[in-house]
Formats: C-alpha cells, structure tokens, sequence
C-alpha cells in the first residue's frame, strides 16, 4: 500500500449550519452517492427535535446515535471521503467548535428562504478564524426563497464571505426550472425525485443558442443569460488558491431533499477541497507526509453503558500511518500506550481496522488516560495548538448534595469536564467550584450523568457571571495586573489547566477593566 498516495485521497470535512437547514438530508444524500448507504432514512438526524417530551430525554437518545455518526466515510471517485459530524444544536456548539479544528474542509448549508441564521454566523466566524476552507451549499431551492443575489450579499455581508457561484438556480420555488453549472458549462433539469441517484445533465455550449430556449422556455433563458453577465461583472472568478486559503468562497445551489445539486456540489467538492493539511504543534509545523504517526484528541465520547465507564477518544490522524497494537507516546503524561481495537468509521458503522492514515479519525477505548487536545506521537514531545476552550455563557456554583460520595462527584466532574462537556472554574477565593456551560441544557446532563455513571448527587446555585475571560499579562509584579488582581479578586478563577480567569459580571465590567487596566489582557478564549 502506497502511504502517500493514500493519504493524498483523504477529504476530510464537516457540515455546518443552523438547525433545520438540512444538514442531515444532504449528509445522507452524500452517503447515498458513495454508495455506503442503500437508502434514505439510514442518517439519523442528531438534532434535538423541538417540542420533545423532554429535552433531556433527547440529549440521551442523541448521545446514543451520536458516536454512530460522529465520523461518516465513504469512497467515491477514488477519494476516502471522511464527514465530521457537527451538532447544530447551539448548546453543543463548542462541541462543534473542538471538532472543527479536525477537518480540512467545511461545508456550509443555508436555506435558501431563511438565509444566514444565527447558528450559522458563530460556526463561520470560527471557520474564517482558522481560515478553513469553505464551500457555501443554498439548499431547498424547490421552495420559495429569497433572490439569488440578495442571498449572496446577505452571505458576504452577515458572514464576513467573499463568494463567487459556481453554479446557479434557473426560477425557484414552484418556477424552479433546474441550475446552470458554472463550473462545468452544463445544465441540469429539476425533477422532483428524492430517490433518483445520478442527475442527467445537458452540457451547453453556446449560452446563446437556443437550445437553453427549448429547455428552460425563452423568458427563463433570457433572464438567466442577463444573470450570468451580472455574475461575471460582479464576482471574480473562481481562484481555488484563495480558497485553500479561505479568502474566497465558491456558492452552489441545489435541494438536499429532491437529491438535487448534490452531485455537482460533491463532484466540485472534490475537485477543490485540500487533502489532509499540515497542523501546528507548539514545537513545529507537522506536514501530512511526515512517516511519523502524529495526532490529537478532539473529541471524547462516553461509552452508553453506566456499568462501564470506558470512552471512545476520538483522534485525527494529523500525519504518517495509526497501527494496531504499535506503542504511541501520549505526551502530556509521558506514557505509552498501545491500542489492540482501534475503530474507524465507515458509512454509519465502525469497525476495528490495523491502519489508518493522516487524514482519517480512529476511535480509541479509552479508561480516563484522554483529555481534549492530548497528542499521540512515536515519541516526539509534541503538542497540538488551536483547541481552545470559548467562554461558557452559563455559570453556575456546583454543591456535592451526598456528603458520602464527594470522591465520586470529584471523579465524575474531573471526567464529565475532560470530555468537554462544561468547563470548571474554581474561584481563588474560597475554592468554590463553579461550572460554566454554553447551553442550559448541559446542567442537566452533568447532574443526570454523575448519578447515573459514578453514583454522585450535586445540586447548584446560581454564579451572578456573564463571561469567563483569560488572563494575560507581559509581567506578573507589574503595577496594573496587582491592581487588577486586588481590585477583582472575588471574581477571579483558575481554569482546569490553572489558567487565570477573570469571572466578569457584565459586558460594563469587561469594559471599564479594559480602559482602566490597559496592560491586562483579557481574551474570551484559552488560546491566544
Ligand atoms: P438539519 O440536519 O440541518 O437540522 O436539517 P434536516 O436535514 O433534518 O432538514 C430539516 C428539514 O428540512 C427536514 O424536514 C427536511 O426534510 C427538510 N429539507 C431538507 N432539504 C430540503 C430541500 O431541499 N427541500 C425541502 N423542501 N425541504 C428540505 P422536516 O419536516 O423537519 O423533517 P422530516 O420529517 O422531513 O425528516
């Protein structure tokens, strides 16, 4: 087996966008043109459905399929194709956000008729942060929506986008003829068919023959010729160098449901979007190709059942080969470890397998030895930059409610929070602890999970805090920061890395800390 060239095939890449834009129809569409899947209805939607009987009940059965589809890979066209699965769920969203930084790519899916939605907004903003690639997808294009254009401006103006379409709709909605592919020169006819598999395309030549009248009609066609002379005026073309470099973003449109657009959205997909990409550790950049094995954990998934309490880490391979039974260092705790059922993913199945390559996900089983971010090597003393904790929106204190299980609740926060699922803080001046989530959601879960898995009761109390923001200072006896530290001292934490944090009250508070205490540095993320 040829290592390079199989790392060379790798895609890997994940959907975003709001709930309900139709991320799990187009995943399971993308699925059913590799082949992995033989019908619709095999993806199970990880979305927490509205009006459920209890939202809690759904995050247990969300947890349940979410390891089936935390990672979908399929082949098609010669390419190992390998989906990360995004809760579109905004109390996940930083579950979202630590898988984001194992992708090399991103697609982004918008309805057509809504546009760009708030779930959305957050998850580019931290795209374009890391300058990921991005491939925008205008879906339900057989429904009534808003113009073409508007849309597109919308897309550059609320995301910080600068697009250019790469193909484009023929009407919309009822009068929805079909999409003229830019890229390819073609057009393809609308039929509404969920089940049809490959589209028939018709390639045109001559925009300006008639041949485009007697498909679409003459005013359809005429409009469309006006379009597409816009188009060119308007938008550069497509330069897939500035795309790699996420500084331009090719827009399709299609309709996930009628299995319409996806082909050419993956079909472009993998003309342009990077194979596996370089990464950087604190010590150096590492490049795919490297034969070493290197990787790092983003993301931790308990195991269902209580009686056990063994996790599945997942680790992206960032270069060389992962194999069965072979010693990596995990180098925060300076041990070996070999891994005997390593799992990858295939279509919505995992399996145990004796290689993988950069590029792909496997899953290890994992005691309580992983936290997010922890990096596996052959023995380099590594460790992979840019999965930064985000400032929880919720706190709260966190009280053991059964004096004689406090070592398991100890446990059971220690492990609940090395998955990712909340952050804890422990104030300097009691050592209180209090835990900040994104969602409302997430105090349920951490209070259902220690008494189910480790057997402890915790109750809480409200934390009057509005954000957690780090703490940087250039000197730590410098005049400002002590002051800072005296004047702020009932808010201030240490993170779980002991990191200082600053526990503001209000966007007020942040700001004058700001203009009083100019060399104090305060950052809404871990990592800066
Ligand atoms: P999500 O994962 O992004 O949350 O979205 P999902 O795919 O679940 O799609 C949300 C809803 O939008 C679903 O309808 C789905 O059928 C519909 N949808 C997806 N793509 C298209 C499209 O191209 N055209 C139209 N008209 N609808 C589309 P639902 O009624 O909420 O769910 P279901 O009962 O159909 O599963």
């Amino acid at each position: 087996m040829d290592t390079q060239l199989e790392i060379a095939r790798r895609r890997t890449f994940g959907i975003i966008s709001h709930p309900d834009a139709g991320k799990t129809t187009l995943t399971e569409k993308l699925l059913l043109f590799g082949g992995a899947i033989q019908e619709a209805g095999a993806v199970k939607s990880n979305k927490i459905k509205k009006g459920a009987t209890s939202d809690f009940m759904e995050i247990e059965r969300q947890r349940g399929i979410s390891v089936s589809t935390s990672v979908l890979a399929f082949n098609y066209k010669s390419k190992k194709i390998n989906i990360l699965d995004t809760p579109g769920h905004k109390d996940f969203a930083e579950d979202t956000f630590r898988t984001l930084t194992a992708v090399d790519s991103v697609i982004v899916v918008i309805d057509v008729a809504k546009g760009v939605e708030e779930q959305t907004e957050k998850l580019v903003a931290v795209c374009r942060l890391r300058k990921i690639p991005m491939i925008v997808f205008i879906n339900k294009l057989d429904r009534e929506g808003k113009d073409a254009f508007d849309l597109m401006d919308e897309v550059e103006q609320k995301l910080g986008l600068k697009v250019t379409p790469l193909s484009f709709p023929i009407g919309m909605g009822y009068d929805f003829k079909g999409i003229y592919n830019i890229w390819e020169k073609n057009v393809n006819l609308f039929t509404s068919d969920s089940k049809k598999n490959i589209e028939d395309t018709i390639a045109i030549d001559d925009l300006n023959s008639t041949e485009l009248d007697q498909l679409v009609g003459k005013s359809a066609s005429d409009k469309l010729r006006e379009e597409l002379e816009l188009i060119q005026e308007v938008y550069p073309a497509f330069d897939r160098e500035s795309y790699l470099l996420g500084e331009q973003q090719p827009v399709l449109f299609g309709s996930a449901l009628n299995n319409f657009g996806v082909r050419e959205l993956l079909d472009c997909f993998l003309d342009i979007a990077p194979p596996p990409t370089p990464k950087e550790t604190e010590q150096r950049i590492i490049l795919p190709e490297e034969p070493k094995m290197t990787g790092f954990v983003f993301k931790i998934h308990a195991n269902m059942d209580p009686k056990h309490r063994d996790r599945l880490a997942f680790i992206k391979i960032v270069s060389g080969t992962f194999e069965r039974n072979k010693s990596y260092l995990h180098t925060r705790l300076q041990k070996s470890f070999k891994f005997s059922s390593p799992n990858a993913f295939f279509a919505e199945k995992k399996e145990i397998v004796d290689v993988s390559f950069a590029g792909d996900i496997v899953g290890l089983h994992d005691t309580g030895n992983f936290k997010i971010g922890d990096t596996l090597t052959e023995g380099e003393n590594l460790k992979f930059k840019g999965i930064p904790s985000f400032s929880p929106e919720h706190f709260r204190y966190v009280n053991n409610a059964d004096p004689l299980k406090s070592k398991q609740l100890e446990k059971g926060i220690d492990q609940l929070m090395d998955e990712g699922v909340a952050q804890l803080f422990t104030l300097d001046l009691n050592g209180r602890k209090v835990i900040g989530t994104v969602g409302a959601l997430q105090y349920e879960v951490i209070q259902y999970r220690l008494e189910h898995e480790y057997g402890a009761k915790c109750s809480y109390e409200n934390f009057p805090a509005y954000k957690a923001c780090w703490i940087e200072t250039s000197d730590p006896r410098e005049e400002q920061y002590l002051d800072f530290k005296r004047v702020k001292q009932k808010f201030l934490a240490k993170d779980k890395s002991c990191k200082e944090v600053f526990l503001a009250d209000s966007e007020f508070s942040i700001q004058m800390a700001a203009q009083k205490y100019p060399n104090v540095k305060l950052h809404f993320t871990s990592e800066f």
